[in-house]
């Protein structure tokens, strides 16, 4: 069974969901079968609107989008992100290799960098392409794909930035939007997308991780910055 479920919020819409659900080959189910469906919950609400999601495990959850554009005024671990690439030439092209929820890729945007941002789940980047254009952001490009496949094109003034599924075993600190991911993407290897970006061209490779996860490769990091709750791990090659 491929998470998350497709459902609905008004009958009328309920054949929007049935096609949603088979572009994307996931579940299609009416609010009451999921209900008291048993596993986990997971669910796409789709309207003529909007897409929402909604993790019906957590009993006090609701139906949420993104506001991508709120995403820059966000305190805490978004400012280290703005840290981290404050340091660098707006000229650099960066290189999203793990879109996700597009929130890291907007904010970079939001900032000033050109950014092309690579998901491979189909879902995830029709999810994300509605939340682009209730958005201002203008220099963000998303693509469905696998981003292995364009690694190779990097040079010295771009940058990658990978923020992968780490595997953790705690739920602490993760934010609801992060929670739904996990639960419907599983955890994939992360060391064959890390070994092709570091063996890339690219003059810059930055690596999200939670605190609790474990760096696992040979080449070390240039500099490390810490947050609170995560770090970013900065490869930088560009005098090489
Ligand atoms: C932890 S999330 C990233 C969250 C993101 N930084 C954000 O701000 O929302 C990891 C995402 O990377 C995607 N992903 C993992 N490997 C990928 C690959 N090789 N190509 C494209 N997307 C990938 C997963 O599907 C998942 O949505």
């Amino acid at each position: 069974m491929n998470y998350p479920y497709v459902s609905y919020l008004k009958v009328e819409e309920k054949n929007l969901a049935k096609n949603f659900a088979e572009e994307h080959e996931l579940h299609f189910a009416s609010p009451r079968q999921i209900r008291i469906a048993k596993g986990i919950k997971p669910v796409i609400w789709i309207s003529q609107e909007k897409i929402l999601l909604q993790d019906l495990d957590d009993k006090n959850s609701k139906p949420f989008s993104i506001d991508l554009d709120s995403l820059e005024k966000e305190k805490g671990d978004k400012n280290l992100l703005n840290k981290c690439f404050s340091k660098f030439d707006k000229s650099f092209l960066v290189y999203d290799l793990t879109a996700g929820l597009c929130q890291d890729a907007s904010s970079i945007a939001s900032m000033g960098f050109e950014v092309i941002a690579f998901e491979k789940e189909s879902w995830l980047y029709e999810f994300n392409q509605r939340c682009l254009l209730d958005s201002k952001i203008k220099k963000l490009k998303l693509i469905n794909s696998d981003s292995l496949l364009s690694i190779k094109k990097a040079g010295k003034k771009d940058i990658l930035f990978l923020d992968p599924m780490f595997e953790l075993n705690t739920k602490a600190f993760a934010k609801k939007e992060i929670q739904f991911l996990r639960k419907c993407i599983p955890s994939a290897p992360e060391k064959e997308l890390i070994d092709a970006a570091l063996n890339s061209k690219a003059g810059l490779i930055i690596i999200k991780r939670h605190k609790l996860s474990k760096s696992q490769y040979a080449t070390k990091p240039s500099y490390i910055i810490k947050g609170k709750v995560i770090t970013f791990e900065v490869f930088d090659r560009r005098t090489i």
